[in-house]
């Protein structure tokens, strides 16, 4: 199976960790960047010739400096630059136009997800339906999350269920709706045979099929649109692999804090020099001699030229600072 690695998007809620340059794929958050991570996932699945890396021409460097650090070496024209960032569909025309024919696995490169038996099962189990559909994977909602994908399970197949409903980012209502029945969060993950995918785009968004055939030439000319808006809401061949693997897409500082390791009083600190007293349940990121006295439930975020300080719980609100300083110019 091949894989392509998505690695353009920008991520804008873990400012001032990740900025425009250094989006949260790339960001050391633990020992390895999410990307690293990916890209060794993958290799459970494709050979290292059959891995390609599609992102901006701005974070190649990225991409060849987190390669190089884990020592896997993938051809150099298999990381493919798209001259524009146009969302994940056009991402993903690019990246089966480069690779030819086959089955893909198509994986979001910044979340985190334990690469177990459980997981390889699934693909496992994927690669087959992907014979007929255009394969999910299902994540059992914690809450009513509107930043994602909702998939509702209908008739049973080997290994999976056909989909009866796809939804992407609903309505607050609409999710607390979706998790009390008992749909599934899409995982960003999919599985598909070529010749599905080409021929679901052909049918739901043909403008985009042009891409496989003329390359960045058609893609010049397409709008942006995400692959499950365009392809998972429309399409009648989608399945669903069900996943219990823990998973996360980290999508924020409350989420980090709830992977992180931490000390003795619940305080997860990511620097070589910060110094708890009386604290506790806090997130710390700095690389600056800190010391924190009788704070709790806080989060830190210092970095060279900005500090973000906020309550825990409220990591979501970093969208607004982010929009008020865009708006500043
Ligand atoms: N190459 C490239 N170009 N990659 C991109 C682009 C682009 O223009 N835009 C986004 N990506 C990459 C991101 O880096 C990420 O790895 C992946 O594609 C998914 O994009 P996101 O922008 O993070 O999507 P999302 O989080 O809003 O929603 C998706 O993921 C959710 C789970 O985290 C959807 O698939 C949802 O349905 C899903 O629930
Ligand atoms: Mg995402």
């Amino acid at each position: 199976m091949k894989t392509l690695i998505l690695a353009g998007g920008k991520g804008t809620r873990l400012w001032p960790l990740s900025r425009e340059l250094m989006p949260k794929q790339f960001i050391k958050l633990f020992s390895e960047s999410l990307f690293q991570k990916t890209v060794k996932r993958a290799l459970y699945l494709s050979s290292p010739d059959e891995i390609y890396v599609i992102t901006n021409k701005e974070y190649r460097f990225r991409v060849l400096d987190d390669l190089e650090e884990i020592g896997i070496s993938i051809p150099e024209e298999n990381i493919i630059l798209e001259p524009e960032a146009k969302n994940t569909l056009p991402a993903i025309c690019l990246g089966v136009k480069a690779a030819g024919e086959g089955k893909f696995a198509v994986l979001p490169s910044d979340h985190l997800i334990k690469a177990d038996e459980e997981y390889l099962n699934a693909f496992r189990s994927a690669e087959k339906l992907s014979e007929n559909y255009i394969v999910t994977f299902g994540i059992t909602p914690t809450r009513p999350h509107t930043g994602y994908g909702y998939i509702k399970p209908g008739k049973e197949l080997e290994g999976g269920f056909e989909v009866e409903q796809f939804k992407e980012k609903p309505s607050r209502e609409l999710a607390e709706e979706y998790v009390s029945k008992g749909y599934l969060w899409n995982s960003g993950m999919f599985v598909f045979d070529s010749k599905v995918f080409v021929e679901e785009l052909k049918e739901l968004a043909p403008e985009f099929a042009k891409v496989l055939e003329e390359g960045e030439e058609a893609y010049k000319q397409i709008p942006e649109a995400s692959f499950d808006y365009a392809i998972l809401e429309k399409s009648g061949r989608v399945a669903v692999v069900p996943i219990k693997t823990f998973w996360s897409d980290l999508g924020n500082f409350d989420s980090i804090y709830e992977v992180m390791e931490k000390d003795e009083r619940g305080n997860a600190i990511k620097s070589e020099s910060c110094i708890p007293v009386d604290s506790e349940n806090n997130l710390v990121i700095t690389q600056r001699l800190t010391a924190l006295i009788g704070l709790r439930d806080l989060i830190v975020i210092d970095t060279d030229d900005a500090l973000l300080v906020a309550r825990r719980g409220e990591a979501e609100k970093v969208r607004e600072v982010y929009r008020l300083l865009a708006e500043k110019g």
